[in-house]
């Protein structure tokens, strides 16, 4: 069975989380090859045998193209039993533009509940457009805070792009924060040491460094980390996210 972490004191995730990069945007992205979007019955299937794996965690992002949208449809009926995530900061429409205003990520966030058809996102993070610090002070991140108050959000936190910046949130104190490890990067595993110390929630992306890197030493390096919470990784293919499980199990 796939082990459950705690993110947060009231959100318990399967230690592998599904990353939706693939579902909505297939230009301007890194991966190692070309790939079409999956039709709506794959991206069933996929979210059906990602459910039977034991995962329960969905990570999105209004950069993700349609995702999103695509998201909204495929969960209807099982809102309960995900715990989804998505950002603010960052939007895609064939380019990335970057809004980290308080009215900006307030219209993003409420844009976010109408596409997944839900109330409340389980945690809403900052989408970094690399300079961590600045986001960390803007308006964004008040509207996040706000946002949690009045329970739009469950958690908040930032998607940072530098070491530096994601000790910079756990010293403020976020929820969540989200950032790169793995067997060649890294440099913020000091990060989610002080995260443990501090009660500061890890999710690690691109932990196959998008698909450059061997899947099953990867996760089992990242799961290693102390303070790591859970691993989001992006497939669109299940006997992938099958081989991910196992390599956690
Ligand atoms: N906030 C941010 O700034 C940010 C940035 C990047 C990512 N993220 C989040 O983190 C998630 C993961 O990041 P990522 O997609 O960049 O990186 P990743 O999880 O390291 O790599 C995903 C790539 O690895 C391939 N893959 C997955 N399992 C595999 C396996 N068992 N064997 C061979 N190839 C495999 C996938 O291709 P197949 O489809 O062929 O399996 C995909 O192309 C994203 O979906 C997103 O939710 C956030």
């Amino acid at each position: 069975m796939l082990e459950r972490r705690w993110l947060t004191p009231d959100l318990e995730v399967s230690v592998l989380g599904l990353g939706t990069v693939k579902l909505g945007r297939n230009t301007g992205v890194k991966y190692p090859t070309v790939f079409d979007l999956p039709s709506d019955t794959e991206a069933a299937n996929l979210l059906a045998v990602a459910r039977e794996l034991g995962i329960n965690l969905l990570d999105t992002a209004p950069a993700y193209g349609l995702a999103e949208m695509r998201l909204g449809q495929l969960i209807k009926g099982q809102r309960d039993h995900w715990i989804l995530g998505s950002k603010v900061g960052e939007d895609y429409d064939g380019d990335s533009h970057f809004d980290f205003t308080r009215s900006g990520a307030e219209r993003s966030l409420a844009r976010s509940l109408t596409r997944l058809g839900t109330d409340h996102l389980d945690y809403c993070l900052l989408h970094s457009d690399g300079n961590d610090h600045d986001v960390l002070n803007s308006g964004a991140m008040d509207a996040l805070a706000r946002a949690r108050d009045n329970g739009d959000v469950r958690a908040i936190g930032i998607s940072s792009k530098t070491p530096a910046g994601a000790m910079r949130a756990i010293e403020l104190g976020l929820d969540i924060v989200m950032m790169t490890i793995n067997p060649e990067h890294r440099d913020e595993i000091p990060a989610a040491q002080q995260a443990l110390n501090a009660n500061t929630g890890v999710l690690v992306k691109k932990a196959m460094g998008s698909g450059h890197l061997s899947a099953r030493e990867s996760l089992s390096m990242v799961s290693q980390v102390p303070g790591v919470s859970a691993i989001i990784t992006g497939t669109l293919n299940p006997a992938h996210l099958r081989t991910n499980v196992q390599a956690l199990i």
